[in-house]
Parts: structure tokens; sequence; C-alpha cells
């Protein structure tokens, strides 16, 4: 019997204490909530105590609260909404207690609260305005917790249904780590964690009220892993009141990228179809950097637009193109031009996965693994520098961290986004002239290659630097030598890349490991003179 407490957290208007009472109930359990323990310590209501004594006070007692609860066990716990916001509540709480942290859209949670404390009539704009601001600083730490509930359109006991059912997927206490993404108007969170596979069905149930499932995979992926999700799948929805009619279906597409295709997006129409997947179904997502895109994209169009769950099985599309919503096929003309952003419900990557992975794809994916330490984490780069042994979790966690704060910052591609080209201007180049003979990665070891010697010639860069990047490259087992292509051609096949694209020539250009400038104009001839020298060094 686990006698950890259960601690609910979550925004005002997701509904603690209602959720927290039942539970408690339905556990048999003693509920106490730490807004009213502060009360009854001070004997004031809590806009008292805020009128009285100020926030700081509040806090205060918040945190004796918290330190208190965290040596007792076997209570049902409903925290204030900004109780775990500070870090030292937050450990105190996750050491003794299971947290399910409860949201909700934000249109929920405005008419919730509106309802529960009433709107002013006055200035009802700035008190949603107000609302909504404070809403979109709070998420970041609301999208950190490994388990959440998603209260919108679900009923006090429909959510209760979905906390027990995580404390019993999770009675081993191990949980995700846990990326928060912030979007435009929401977010969502990127899970990593070894085995999660075999939980994602708990996810699922976390993240909505679903009318049917279709989990979608290529044919190398779906005989090595279908069965496995489709079994999480299927026992969440038995386990969860409520959800057992709840249908799962199965899609799948050619493995490969060549079969990154509109013909592929039709295909996945029809299976969609046939398993009756309607607007308010769930769309899963197994797969490689060209399942996550194929399927991605079948999900952003089929009925304008249904939800979506990626889980990639690349190391490539962990740490790369399961983040930032980018989704699309290639067409006869180039890669990628046809697509949507098509952000998902929440992301998970299982570590365990990669061990059937081809090598060479490994390698692949450790050139971007290593691009994200250049672009932003020193420490990741660093480990991969030293360690022999390498720490899969940890590795993408970082990896994907960086890709996170980068887009982030420039959710549409306007700007910074563009540091993630690191290594992939030229790498773009090479992978065209050899009619994509060179693997993706390789193409971009290559590239960094480059990147790093222009850099140092433009004295952007040390010396050190430069050797650091090369030296690594060669350690993962990356090409670090150029093919004998004229420097004309491979400065024409950018250009032409570009072109396409509608871009201009410009050059992310690594400064020191962890951080990387975009430059434009460098002269053709500077470039020219930079890649005949790499072709005839060693
Ligand atoms: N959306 C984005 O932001 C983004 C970013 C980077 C790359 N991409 C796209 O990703 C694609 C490349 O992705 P990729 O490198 O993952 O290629 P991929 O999806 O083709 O996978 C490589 C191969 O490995 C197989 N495979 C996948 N997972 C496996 C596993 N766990 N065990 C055994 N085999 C497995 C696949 O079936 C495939 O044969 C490109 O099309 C690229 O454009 C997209
Ligand atoms: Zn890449």
């Amino acid at each position: 019997m686990d006698d950890r407490n259960l601690a609910v957290t979550g925004f005002m208007g997701t509904g603690k204490s209602a959720v927290g009472q039942a539970l408690a109930q339905r556990m048999g359990r003693q509920f106490v909530d730490t807004d009213a323990l502060i009360e009854d310590r001070t004997g004031l209501s809590i806009p008292d105590i805020f009128a009285i004594h100020g926030e700081a006070h509040f806090r205060q007692v918040e945190a004796e609260v918290c330190q208190e609860l965290s040596q007792r066990s076997g209570l049902v716990i409903a925290t204030g909404g900004w109780t775990l916001g500070t870090p030292e509540n937050r450990q105190a709480l996750e050491r003794s207690s299971m947290v399910v942290c409860l949201l909700a859209d934000q249109q929920t949670l405005i008419e919730r609260i509106a309802r529960a404390e009433g709107r002013p009539m006055l200035q009802a704009e700035m008190w949603e305005l107000r609302l909504r601001q404070l809403l979109m600083e709070r998420l970041p730490t609301y999208y950190s917790f490994p388990l959440q509930v998603d209260t919108s359109g679900l009923g006090v006991s429909a959510v209760v249904d979905r906390i027990l059912h995580y404390w019993t997927t999770f009675s081993d206490h191990s949980l995700p780590s846990t990326l928060p993404v912030i979007t435009n108007d929401n977010a969502y969170s990127v899970f990593v964690g070894k085995g999660l596979l075999d939980r994602v069905g708990a996810l699922t149930m976390g993240h909505g009220r679903w009318t049917q499932m279709v989990h979608a995979s290529d044919t190398v992926v779906g005989p090595l892993y279908s069965d496995r999700l489709a079994q999480s799948l299927s026992e969440s929805a038995a386990a969860v009141a409520g959800e057992k009619g709840l249908r799962i279906g199965t899609g799948q597409m050619l493995s490969g990228e060549q079969h990154k295709t509109l013909a592929a997006v039709s295909g996945l129409f029809e299976q969609f179809l046939s398993a009756g997947l309607d607007r308010r179904g769930l769309v899963l997502a197994l797969g490689g950097g060209v399942v996550g895109d194929v399927v991605g994209f079948a999900a952003a169009s089929y009925l304008r637009g249904v939800s979506l769950v990626q889980i990639p099985t690349t190391l490539l599309a962990m740490v790369d193109a399961s983040v930032g919503g980018k989704t699309g096929v290639d067409l006869p003309a180039g890669k990628n031009l046809v697509g949507a952003f098509k952000q998902p419900v929440f992301v998970v990557c299982d570590p365990d996965v990669l061990q059937t992975l081809d090598p060479a794809e490994m390698r692949s994916g450790m050139a971007e693994v290593a691009k994200a330490g250049v672009i932003g984490s020193p420490r990741l780069f660093q480990h991969l520098e030293t360690h022999s042994q390498l720490d899969y979790d940890w590795l993408v966690r970082e990896a994907v961290a960086v890709k996170i704060d980068v887009v982030q910052t420039d959710p549409f591609e306007h700007g910074r986004r563009a540091v993630l080209n690191l290594g992939h201007t030229f790498g773009h180049a090479l992978e065209t002239l050899s009619g994509y003979q060179i693997r993706h990665g390789e193409a971009v070891a290559m590239g960094m290659v480059v990147a790093a010697r222009l850099s140092r010639e433009l004295g952007h860069c040390s010396t050190d630097t430069e050797d650091r990047i090369h030296s690594l490259l060669q350690k993962l087992e990356l090409p670090t030598r150029l093919p004998a292509y004229a420097p004309e051609t491979i400065w024409a096949a950018m250009a032409t890349d570009k072109k396409a694209r509608g871009g201009e020539l410009r050059f992310v250009l690594p400064r020191a490991i962890g951080d990387v400038g975009i430059f434009d104009g460098i002269p053709q001839g500077k470039v020219m003179e930079t890649l005949q020298q790499l072709q005839h060094s060693e």
C-alpha cells in the first residue's frame, strides 16, 4: 500500500479543492487544503492576510505549511494556485507526494473563475487580460509537472478517475523528465523517460477525453513497437471509468524518406476514415522524423485538424523533429515543400527504443545532438567529449532543452530559429549533390566542420573552438572530410537551395561552444577559399 501523499496543484479555476475532496473520499484519506491551513493558522481569511500583512507574509506561512506537510503521509493535499511556484515548496511536496497538476484551456478557466468569483462589471476586459497574462507567466511551471490532467470539459469524477489511474501507473515512483514548451497561445510538454512507451496510455487519458485514437507508424517501427503502444492505450482506456468503449485504430505508412509524400498522407486519410476518426479523435505518430512529419501533417489537415501526440523513435526525431510543430511532406521538386505548423498535445521520448535503431542512424542523430551542444549547451558538448558510455536519457533531455529554448523565442521562424541551421547550409548542399547518398547527419557534421573553419578564418571563434568541434565529430565517428565536389558546385547548390526557399544566403557560425551567431554578407570568395582549404588539408 502506497502511503505517499497525493497532492493536487494548478492554476485557480482548475478545480483543485473539489477534485482533492473527491479524491480523498474515494481513497478513504484525510483531505487538507494548504490555503485552509494558512487561514486556520493565522485566524484570517486569505484576502485579509494579503491586505493586513502583505503577500510576503502569506508566502512565508505557506512555505512553513509545505515543510510540515512534507513530514506527513497518507493525505490528499490541494495546494494554492501558486504554492508550487516556489522551488523549495515544490521540492518539499514532491519528496513526500505524487503531485498532479490540473490544467484547463484559457477560455474554460476564465469562465470558471468568473462564475466562482464574479467577474468585475467594470474593467472586465482588463480583468480578463490580466488573468491571461498571469496564466501565460505561470504556464512553464504547470507544464513542467510530469503528471497533468487537462480538466477542460471534464467533471470532477472524471478528473479523479484519471488521477487514480496515474497513481497506479506510476506507482513505482519513476516519473519522466518534463520539459515545457510555450507556444503562441498555449503550451505542451515533452516527456523523456526510459520505458515511457508502456505508459503513453495514462498520459493520453490525462490530456483529454477522446472519441477514438489512431496510432500510426511505419513498416519498420510498427512491427517493433506498435503492439506495446496499443496495449498501453487499451489498458488505460479500460482502467478509466467512462472510457471503456474508446475505440483504438491503427495506421501505417511505408518506411523511408522516399515515402514522405502526399500519397502517404492520402493513405493515412483513408485509414483515419475507416477507423471512424472524428474531430475529437487523437492521432499518435510513432516513428522517426518521417513518420512525425507525415502523420503530423495528416493530423494537421484531416477534418482541418485533429489532436496529435508525437512519439519519436529515432535520436534525430527526439532531439530535433518532435519539437517546434513543423510537419509536412516532400514534393518531387524538393524536400519539405508542403506542410503546416501543428503543435502536439504532448511528446514522448523513450530512449529505450533507440536500442533497435541502426547504428548509422544513431550516428546521424548524434550530429544533431552535437549541434545542440554547440548552439546552446556547453555541458552537453562536454558530456559528449568526455564520456564513452553515453547517458541517453540525460542527453536527449539536454538536447531537447536547447531546441525548445530556440523555438520558443521564435515560433514562426522569423529570426533566432535560424541558429538551428548550424551546419545545414553546407550540409543540405552536400546531401543534394550526393543525390541523398550522404546521410543527413553526416552532411550536417561536415557542414559544422566548414562552419567552424569559416568562423575561425573570419575571426569569430578561436582555434580551440574549431578544434573541439572537429575532434568531437571524429570521436562520434562522423565524417569530417569534405567530398571532392568543386567549391563552385557546392556554392551553386547552396545558392539554389536558398533561392528555392526564398531566403538569403546567411551563415550560422560558432562563436564559442554554446554560442552561435547569424552572419550575412560573407563574401563568396572567402567561403570558396575555406572549402578549398578543407578539401586539401590532411
Ligand atoms: N519537423 C521537423 O522539425 C524536422 C526536423 C528535422 C528533421 N525532420 C525530418 O525528419 C526526417 C528524418 O528523420 P529520421 O532520421 O528519424 O528518419 P526516418 O524517420 O526515416 O527513420 C530512419 C529509419 O529508422 C527506422 N526507425 C525509426 N525508429 C526506429 C527504431 N526505434 N528502431 C529501428 N528502426 C527505427 C525508420 O523506419 C527508418 O527506416 C526527414 O524527413 C527530415 O526532413 C523534421
Ligand atoms: Zn538536421
